[in-house]
């Protein structure tokens, strides 16, 4: 994902016809979740009968799996591992450790959703989704495994108690829902904000630590996005074994990993940043939702989308549930729709593997269950019209 994005913004960076605004600085102030940390409560849903009682609909988003570095922008000049090829996997895919968590996800869903969920895979009970990436598709293909194994009449091949199970994807430049951050006015507007004195100003502080990496990568390193790029290009090769250089032990992993989640809040910095991030896939979920809703004969239970870490970490910041980390490979946030006492509401949970069970998250100003024509007005504000994406 990152180097796409530094790609992107390279073009846009040729045309330099935006004004230095002051915005930002009372955006960043007010989005900034690095410089102070929220608390919110957690509660651990061990209740199954209750989950599958009121369940009347799930929208589930994860990470891909483990993989591999994604090509050579998360590298780095003196990378001594630049020449690896990742044999048999390649730049970017899954790995072995990235196939089993993702298979995790489907079985866990399988085990929180046993009495809701068919035990044989309806077609019309289900809607996946990808990102045009391989790694997700085959991480989608993966919890599509562990969610849907065959039984009974289903079963195929009794060796194999695997079924395909259809997804979809549309290509990059298309997918505002789940890719919303390659928007031509998302790559505008970020621009913008890089170049903004008042982000310039943020960056003055961090300007040993970058001269340090910089210095020793051989890399430029002027804002969170590079180091935020270089977080993966260490992370995954230290995941696959490879000795990580003597220098990268006085920042790796913990300054890097501060420096990096900062960056979500550069790409959050403003409404127009977060409508274009996260509101279309919120947009499709609540159409979805009301489609539901407002359908008896609707038979959908399940909506999976297969995507990266900044999707997890900006959903969650635009519910104000966001506690600054990079989410984990495999981390998913549930959106359930239950019906309790005949009314409709949200439940959200999160698993990010630091508990056995997803975390319910307490999305502010609401309830637990946060009751569905609440949750609309409180979010009300992040729903972008089609066009506003600029593609
Ligand atoms: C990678 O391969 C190129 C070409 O064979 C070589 O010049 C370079 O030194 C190698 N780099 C590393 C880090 O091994
Ligand atoms: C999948 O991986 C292959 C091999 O690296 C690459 O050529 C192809 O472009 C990738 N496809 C996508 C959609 O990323
Ligand atoms: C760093 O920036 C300079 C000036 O913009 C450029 O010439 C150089 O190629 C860049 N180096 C890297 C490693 O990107």
């Amino acid at each position: 994902m990152a180097s796409i994005i530094v790609f992107f913004v390279c073009l846009v960076s040729l045309v330099q016809s935006y004004p230095k605004s002051s915005y930002f600085q009372d955006e960043f102030q007010h989005n900034d979740y690095f410089d102070h940390q929220h608390h919110h409560h957690y509660h651990h849903d061990h209740e199954d009968n209750e989950i599958s009682n009121t369940l009347v609909l799930s929208h589930v988003i994860f990470r891909h799996g483990n993989r591999t570095p994604d090509s050579f922008q998360e590298l780095y000049p003196n990378d001594p591992y630049l020449n690896e090829t990742y044999y048999p996997y390649g730049l970017g895919q899954l790995t072995n450790a990235g196939k089993l968590r993702e298979y995790s996800i489907g079985t866990s869903l399988r085990f929180r959703y046993k009495s809701f969920l068919n035990d044989l895979f309806l077609p019309s009970e289900v809607e996946a989704i990808s990102t045009d990436y391989n790694r997700t598709k085959a991480s989608l293909e993966l919890a599509l495994a562990g969610l849907f194994p065959t039984k009974n009449e289903q079963i195929w091949n009794p060796d194999i108690l695997w079924q395909p199970v259809p997804y979809n994807y549309l290509p990059r430049s298309e997918d505002k829902v789940l890719l919303g951050v390659l928007c031509p006015n998302f790559l505008k507007e970020y621009d913008e904000v890089e170049r903004s004195l008042e982000y310039r100003n943020k960056l003055k502080k961090f300007r040993k630590v970058f001269n340090y990496v910089a210095k020793n990568s051989g890399l430029n390193v002027t804002t969170f996005q590079h180091i935020y790029n270089l977080y993966f290009g260490l992370s995954t090769e230290e995941e696959y074994g490879l000795v990580l250089p003597q220098w990268t032990e006085k920042v790796w992993p913990d300054i890097i990993t501060d420096l990096a989640m900062k960056e979500y809040s550069v790409m959050m910095a403003t409404q127009n940043l977060r409508k274009l991030a996260s509101g279309y896939f919120l947009k499709k979920i609540l159409a979805d939702t009301k489609a539901k809703m407002l359908n008896t004969n609707n038979e959908k239970k399940i909506y999976l989308y297969s995507a990266h870490e900044n999707n997890v970490a900006q959903f969650l910041i635009m519910l104000g549930v966001f506690e600054p980390h990079i989410p984990n490979y495999g981390a998913h946030v549930i959106v359930e729709l239950h019906q309790i006492n005949g009314e409709y509401g949200f439940k959200v949970f999160y698993q990010n593997y630091n508990s056995e069970e997803p975390e319910q998250m307490q999305i502010p100003n609401c309830e637990a269950f946060c009751e569905f024509g609440k949750f609309v007005e409180l979010f009300r504000s992040f729903i972008p019209d089609d066009s506003l994406c600029g593609n």
